[in-house]
């Protein structure tokens, strides 16, 4: 039994060690988790988490959703590490010193630029107002998350609709996403957000 008991701590040990390495996670695996995986495994808040790191079924299904063949043994690894978290946190991963305001927003888009997820940093409590110009005339899908999976913004953008102006609404300090998903690939002349003074 003591042996049992000692084998059953080692083995947690090693899975919470895996699991709590999300800070070295590159940011090219949290976006594309954030917008390709997030569709079926957002908010699973099990707090089980994934084994089967090294299956073929598992790569598979990873390779496909993540529309890239050539994804190494160790993204396939960040991935699972970005799964358990949320399992187990029940939030939301980027890494928190990447903020909007200092990158260019190609950092924020997956490999064939259909999809964004833009961290915005802690918004306080207020009205915003978000302006977008992009390239080309093309639709979209944008949605403006907070790490704790609440939705504050979901609209599809239609191609013809030329003034992209929209506000919306904050009610608790915290760390916000904008996810941005498209059928074409799309780039930004403009994406631009303020508090709009409430007088
Ligand atoms: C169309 C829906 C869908 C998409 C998109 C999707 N998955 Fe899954 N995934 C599932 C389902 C269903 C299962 C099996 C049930 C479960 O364990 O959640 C699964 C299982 C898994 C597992 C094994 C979980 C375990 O507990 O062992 C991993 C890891 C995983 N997915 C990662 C990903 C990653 C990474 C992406 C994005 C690149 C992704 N999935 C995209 C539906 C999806």
């Amino acid at each position: 039994m003591k042996k049992f008991i000692y084998i059953f701590f080692i083995l947690a040990a090693t899975v919470l060690y895996c699991a709590d390495k999300v800070e070295d996670i590159t940011l090219k695996s949290c976006v594309t988790f954030n917008t390709l995986c997030s569709k079926c495994h957002e908010g699973e808040c099990s707090g089980r988490l994934a084994f089967n790191e090294g299956s073929e079924k598992s790569t598979y299904h990873i390779k496909r959703y993540a529309e890239n063949d050539d994804i190494s043994n160790n993204e396939i690894k960040e991935f699972f590490t970005l799964l358990n978290f949320m399992k187990k946190e029940c939030l939301l991963f980027m890494p928190e010193d990447i903020n909007y305001n200092q990158h260019k927003l190609e950092s924020f888009a997956t490999t064939t630029f259909k999809e964004y997820f833009i961290p915005l940093g802690v918004l306080k409590k207020g009205n915003y107002s978000i302006s977008i110009r992009t390239k080309e005339d093309v639709s979209f899908r944008m949605e403006l998350i907070s790490k704790h999976f609440d939705s504050y913004l979901d609209i599809t953008i239609y191609e013809s609709i030329k003034k992209k102006e929209f506000e919306f609404k904050i009610g608790k300090d915290t760390n916000y996403f904008l996810r941005i998903k498209s059928k074409k690939p799309l780039y930004f002349d403009i994406l631009e957000i303020n508090k709009v003074s409430t007088k």
